[in-house]
């Protein structure tokens, strides 16, 4: 399989984070720090995809997923011909979701992206339109896979709304073309505390790096839009 950046959707990573660099306090509760305005950002981004990507942690934090609820958008969403929601996949190595989650009951698309093993648990439900399975020799994720199977399923921009796990894993891959880093007026400290990237991180000499195109300032909050320099050349933002 060739690895080409062309043959998956551009991705956005999608966070907000307290001033120390924290995405939430070490009960790793939901994020709910974010401000009016964070939230419309949110929701801005949002309405510019055609799927939204996130962790089986961050559900379980929060139990439901953002979706687009301003008419503006909804309508701005029609007139591109774009599904009135964007698809919301959840991502699940093993599959393991509680089924009595709010989730499934927001009115949206929703796919899983896991391995065999987790899409023979939900093979005999109909809570996902659509199971995507790809998978590793060894059992594990297999991202760029995954990430073909969206493109050619017509998903041209993803945005991925955490959490640090599911970052770490996309970031290490090269998967991720942009972050909106949104910096929240508190400190939450705390080792325990998760980051917008977890994993084993990276060393300085090959860490990953950035290019600031944006820097927004509304009342306490500062909205960073960075795009990373990928080795294999820019990638244009989908309209
Ligand atoms: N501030 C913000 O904007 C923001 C946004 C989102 C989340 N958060 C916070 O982030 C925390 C959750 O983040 P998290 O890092 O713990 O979890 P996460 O990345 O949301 O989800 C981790 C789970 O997703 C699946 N997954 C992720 N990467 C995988 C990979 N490479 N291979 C296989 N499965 C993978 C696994 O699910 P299974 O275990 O089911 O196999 C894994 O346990 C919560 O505290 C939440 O409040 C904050």
């Amino acid at each position: 399989m060739k690895k080409r950046l062309e043959d998956c959707p551009f991705t956005t990573v999608i966070l907000a984070m307290s001033a120390d660099g924290k995405i939430a306090d070490s009960s790793r509760s939901a994020a709910r720090f974010g401000s009016l305005n964070d939230k419309n950002h949110l929701e801005q981004q949002v309405a510019r995809v055609d799927g939204v990507l996130f962790g089986a942690g961050t559900l379980r934090a929060y139990g439901t997923t953002m979706r687009v609820m301003q008419p503006g958008l909804l309508d701005q969403r029609q007139q591109q011909g774009k599904l009135l929601q964007p698809i919301q996949i959840l991502c699940s190595q093993f599959g393991e979701v509680d089924r009595q989650s709010p989730f499934f009951r927001q009115p949206v698309p929703r796919w899983l992206l896991t391995t065999a093993a987790g899409s023979d648990r939900w093979q005999l439900e109909t809570a996902f339109e659509r199971i995507v399975v790809a998978e590793t020799t060894t059992g594990e994720l297999d991202w760029w896979s995954a990430f073909q199977q969206f493109k050619q399923l017509g998903i041209g921009h993803l945005a991925i709304l955490g959490g640090g796990e599911l970052v770490a894993s996309l970031l290490a891959e090269g998967l991720v073309n942009e972050f909106w880093l949104t910096v929240c007026p508190l400190i939450l400290g705390g080792s325990d505390a998760p980051t917008p990237v977890e994993g084993a991180g990276f060393l300085q000499a090959t860490a990953p790096r950035l290019e600031l195109l944006e820097v927004k300032t509304l009342e306490q909050e500062v909205f960073l839009h960075y795009r990373v320099i990928q080795s294999g050349g820019f990638i244009e933002r989908p309209n």
